[in-house]
């Protein structure tokens, strides 16, 4: 969807930046701007500000800033129209219908239909559970200690052992042939048309936004398969959805527990863990794990404790390694899964496994155990050669030592002689160095994150933004120093394209709009304009005194720079002539 620029700023017009922040962060007033404590990092320190006069936010902890769309963009992890359809909602501002292809409006079309029937259908399942004849279905999950709640959450349900049962129900509804077979819900053969799912309790799955989009069928006993699920469809890609993401993401939590199981999910959301997921019983893909660090940077695995889900673990890791997301493993012996381990130990020891949860560098290490014989000396051997090897991919050398000491001290290996072992590892792989001895499953401290630091401030780049965000508060001072700081005398692009917008008396939040594309040139321009604020009483005398040093440096350091490139003797009097003309600058 594409909004034209005109609704993105009706929209932004009738929302005021300080209501809607204001319900999320709890704001006082302080001067002209209002803060509060800052939502997309852990402060106690009230470091977030809101400006009401500029509609726009920022926090000067983390650096994030912009106006009411980027706000709701980053607090509820939507994309620019998603939040522009969110804020119009909240205000109850109706979007004009925007026009669509004729094909774009088939495929929505499409899609439309299909998420009604899953919907119907979701409805469906969900009354047979409550139905007599679901009463084997309702037992099932009572055995399994699902409240009330819990089955209304997660809209749990029952196909019952009619074979058509919910065909009929979809046919009587006004749906045809073609429409459900694309569905998924429902096979066609020769031998006739039959519902996919039958004696089978239901997990809706649900996208982001709550939306179901497929299933989950378990078998009530042995059978197999035990779990069957809605094949791909236009509306249903496994790849891109997560069990349970549409309630984590609201967790507010810093990480997300990644499990096996629909099950675990529900288990852990039950028991109070609301910021698990699961992948859609395939194994985790790559998409899966950038949709995963839209939300988090840090992730808890969960995998069942067999042989499978340690494979799936070390599969899982260096993926989640590669979008930037640090992993960490909770350990559920003597249990299978999070669901026994919960329904054994209950929730204090599952919080427990949590706050232990082991560093997943060290994990592997412990389970590559399984593949030698330790019992037998050449066995040990080869397993110390396997681990030296991993440390020694380990680049950095505090970091290497650490976990040298850590894995000497885990598996009783000899310090002195592991350290000896891994180093000389390293120095013959620096010889022969292949950039794909990179080891992807260190790093992986919670700590550490590849903070994005602002560069050091020069004395020039802060007068530079003095002097723009003074002309936006004090537009009448633009036709005075227009004649004396051109655009180009800024240094860098980003000031100067802000600077002609700034002469030409555009809003903030239009400047803003039109570095939208760029994230570090978004924020670095709405933290300027919120961090040079002049207060209520500065002396007029004093102000005039500083814009004048501020002009004065600007062209100093503009005309030095010229005069440096310049080989043209004429010009170049012209700027000497410049630069004494400036110290008798007035205005
Ligand atoms: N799965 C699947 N198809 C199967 C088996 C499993 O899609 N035939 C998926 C399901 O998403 C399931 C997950 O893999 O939730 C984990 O499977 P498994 O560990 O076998 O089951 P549990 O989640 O432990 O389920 P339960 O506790 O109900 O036995
Ligand atoms: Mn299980």
């Amino acid at each position: 969807m594409f909004y034209p620029e005109e609704i993105v700023q009706e929209v932004r017009s009738r929302a005021d930046i300080v209501d809607v922040i204001g319900q999320y962060v709890n704001l006082k007033k302080k001067g002209a701007n209002y803060f509060g404590l800052c939502p997309f990092h852990g402060e106690k320190t009230a470091s977030f500000s809101v400006n009401p006069r500029m509609q726009i936010f920022h926090c000067f902890g983390c650096g994030k800033g912009g106006d009411v769309i980027k706000f709701t963009m980053e607090y509820e992890n939507l994309t620019f129209p998603e939040a522009i359809k969110k804020i119009a909602d909240d205000v109850g501002y109706k979007l004009p219908e925007v026009s669509e292809t004729a094909e774009q409006k088939r495929d929505n079309d499409l899609r439309t239909r299909l998420l009604d029937i899953n919907k119907r259908a979701a409805v469906y399942f969900y009354n047979s559970l409550r139905d007599p004849k679901g009463q084997t279905g309702m037992s099932y999950f009572r055995k399994r200690e699902l409240n009330d709640d819990t089955l209304r959450l997660w809209g749990l349900g029952y196909a019952d052992q009619s074979r058509d049962g919910l065909y009929r129900y979809l046919k009587g509804s006004g749906f045809d042939d073609n429409i459900l077979r694309e569905s998924g819900l429902i096979s066609f053969s020769e031998r006739g048309v039959y519902d996919k799912f039958f004696n089978r309790v239901m997990f809706p799955i649900m996208d982001a936004n709550n939306r179901v989009i497929g299933f989950g069928g378990r078998v009530l006993g042995d059978g197999e398969p035990k779990y069957l699920n809605s094949p791909e469809t236009r509306l249903f890609d496994k790849s891109r959805n997560l069990f349970g993401l549409c309630y984590a993401r609201k967790s507010r939590k810093k990480f997300f527990i990644l499990c096996e199981g629909y099950m675990d999910v529900i288990q852990l959301h039950q028991a109070g863990f609301s910021n698990a997921v699961a992948s859609l019983g395939t194994a985790l893909t790559e998409q899966q794990c950038r949709l995963l660090k839209r939300y988090v940077d840090d992730i808890l695995l969960t995998y069942d404790s067999d042989g499978a889900g340690i494979n799936a673990a070390k599969r899982a890791m260096p993926m989640l390694r590669a979008v930037g997301i640090n992993t960490k493993v909770i350990n559920m012996k003597p249990y299978k899964d999070p669901d026994e381990f919960i329904k054994a130990m209950g929730i204090e020891a599952f919080q427990d496994r949590i706050d232990n949860a082991q560093n997943s560098f060290l994990w592997l290490i412990d389970v590559l155990k399984q593949d030698y014989d330790l019992s037998d000396p050449a066995g040990m051997t080869q397993y110390t050669n396997e681990v030296a090897s991993r440390l020694s991919d380990i680049k950095e050398p505090l970091e290497r030592e650490n976990y040298i000491k850590a894995v000497a001290r885990e598996q009783m290996i000899d310090y002195g002689s592991l350290r000896k072992l891994v180093n000389h590892m390293g120095d013959i792989k620096e010889r022969n160095q292949s950039p794909l001895n990179e080891h992807i499953y260190t790093h992986t401290s919670f700590k550490e994150k590849p903070d994005k630091k602002q560069k050091k401030e020069t004395a020039i780049q802060r007068s530079e933004k003095q002097l723009i965000t003074w002309l936006q508060e004090k537009p009448e001072l633009i036709p005075k120093v227009r004649d004396y700081i051109l655009p180009e005398d800024l240094s860098d692009v980003t000031m100067q394209k802000v600077l002609i917008m700034v002469y030409k008396e555009t809003p903030v939040n239009e400047i803003l709009d039109t570095f939208r594309d760029s994230d570090d040139d978004y924020e670095k321009v709405a933290a300027m304009f919120n961090g040079n604020l002049l207060s209520d009483d500065t002396d007029e005398y004093e102000f005039k005194r500083g814009l004048l040093d501020v002009i004065r440096n600007i062209k100093l350091t503009s005309l030095n720079t010229k005069i440096q490139n310049e080989v043209d003797p004429h010009k170049l009097t012209e700027l000497f002539r410049q630069q004494s003309d400036l110290q008798n600058l007035e205005l």
